[in-house]
């Protein structure tokens, strides 16, 4: 209850909104033609929505695979392309990201015809970032994905003790993935990222550390390290959330995150985002990294400025949309100036930096005159470094900023994803 009060006061003082809620309003063909006229590029994400198995910690949208239910999606994405070519209008997409469920489920069941007709119908000027289980890094799947045009590569390895895999019920072993990496890590990708969970029920300083070193060790230029986010709609969420701490919580997680921080430095990695570490000199692995994107598939969100859609997250109600030629989008929101510059300043956060300028650009106002009273305080207190243009978090200021964020956006994902889920077209959403 009060977290809920406070909750609102803050989005209330961020985004000069009572209520932030989405609902059923569709946007046209046409409304969208407009939309993208002002954009002079975009990013694309393709969401995969099939996994082998449903992990009990995991917030995403997806089902178990099923061949004839991939086929079907296959289709339905090639058209829902079909139906974008013309709305882009060639606009350039210069950011490719594919995520899921588990994309690789996908690939020979038609991955390679989705990212084909991608490259045909769009004008693409980027490389492929694909998200991939450790089980699919066969040798036939690596070639397969190095003739797709994957360049950037993660690999969801999650855990590195045998206990804690057991525990969050992943199907490998730490030597099983360890071969895995060794394989891809052979290839020639660009950036190959290992996503990593830390502060799992149990785990000491001591397993953080290894996992660490064991992570520099298998010769990735990239690790993602996440704390377990307690989404209230999964199960493991509910189990953890009923018996932990969430304040004990953040102070254990920040102790954890400067273990990993002090290995990942000592190893020639920089921070690239709130929770990746990059070798330095490599090109990062991320999500779609221009401020405006389209999504493609079941549950793919679309950010074109001062609108925000996302489709249907039921995929046999994707694909009957598409089928009978009708819009797949299920849930809109307008969003207004102040919206926009939240929804701007979150994301370059999670960056980590950014530059005055970019806001001013994009805004046509003073960085320093809209947010100024807050980059002194934070300044002061060491969280940030404030350049002429050049905003740089300090790795507390990264951890704390992003752990308050987090109060807000945990939220707003499990009550729009947890609907989303459970109902394929809502009415409304209120967050
Ligand atoms: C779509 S999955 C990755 C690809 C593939 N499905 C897999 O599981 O290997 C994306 C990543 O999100 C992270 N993730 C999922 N649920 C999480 C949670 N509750 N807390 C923290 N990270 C989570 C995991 O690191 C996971 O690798
Ligand atoms: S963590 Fe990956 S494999 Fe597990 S359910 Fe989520 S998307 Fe699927």
């Amino acid at each position: 209850m009060v977290s809920h009060f406070v909750r609102k006061k803050i989005s209330r003082y961020f985004t000069k909104e009572n209520e932030i809620a989405f609902n059923n309003h569709i946007p046209s063909c046409k409304l969208l033609e407009e939309k993208f006229r002002g954009i002079h590029e975009l990013g694309i994400y393709l969401h995969i929505p099939f996994c082998n198995q449903i992990c009990p910690y995991c917030p995403y949208n997806k089902e178990i695979f099923n061949k004839e239910a991939s086929r079907k999606y296959k289709d339905a994405v090639l058209k829902e392309i079909d139906r974008y070519a013309p709305i882009l209008a060639n606009k350039p997409v210069t950011s490719f990201y594919i995520g899921g469920g588990t994309p690789t489920t996908m690939i020979g069941n038609g991955l390679g015809e989705i990212i084909n007709h991608i490259y045909k119908r769009f004008n693409m000027n980027c490389y492929v970032h694909l998200e991939s289980h450790p089980n699919h890094l066969t040798l036939d799947n690596l070639d397969a994905m190095e003739k797709m045009g994957v360049k950037y590569l993660s690999v969801g390895v999650e855990a590195l003790q045998d206990r804690h895999l057991k525990y969050i019920e992943r199907p490998y072993t730490v030597a099983q993935v360890k071969k895995s990496i060794e394989r891809a890590v052979a290839r020639n990708f660009e950036c190959i990222n290992i996503d990593f969970i830390f502060d799992l029920p149990g785990q000491t300083e001591a397993e953080i550390e290894q996992a660490s070193r064991e992570m520099v060790k298998m010769g990735v230029r990239q690790a993602a390290t996440y704390p377990l986010f307690r989404f209230p709609y999964t199960r493991l969420g509910r189990e953890i959330n009923n018996n932990g701490n969430a304040i004990v919580a953040i102070f254990r997680r920040r102790k954890f995150m400067k273990v990993i921080e002090g290995i990942f430095y000592d190893s020639g990695f920089e921070r690239s985002s709130v929770w990746a570490f990059t070798k330095k000199g490599t090109n990062k692995y991320c999500s779609v990294t221009v401020p405006l994107y389209l999504g493609l598939g079941a549950s793919g969100g679309s950010y074109l400025k001062d609108v925000f859609y996302v489709n249907t997250f039921s995929v046999i109600e994707y694909i009957k949309a598409i089928e009978e030629g009708k819009s797949p989008i299920a849930l809109s929101i307008d969003l207004t100036e102040e919206m926009q510059m939240a929804a701007w300043l979150y994301w370059r956060i999670y960056e980590t930096r950014f530059r005055k300028s970019d806001f001013e650009e994009r805004f046509h106002t003073s960085f320093d005159r809209r947010y100024g009273n807050q980059l002194k305080l934070l300044t002061q207190i060491g969280f940030l470094k404030n350049g002429s243009d050049q905003i740089h978090l300090s790795d507390n200021g990264s951890y704390w900023i992003h752990a308050f964020e987090d109060f807000f956006s945990i939220n707003y994902i499990s009550k729009l994803w947890g609907t989303s889920g459970v109902e394929p077209w809502p009415e409304r959403v209120v967050l």
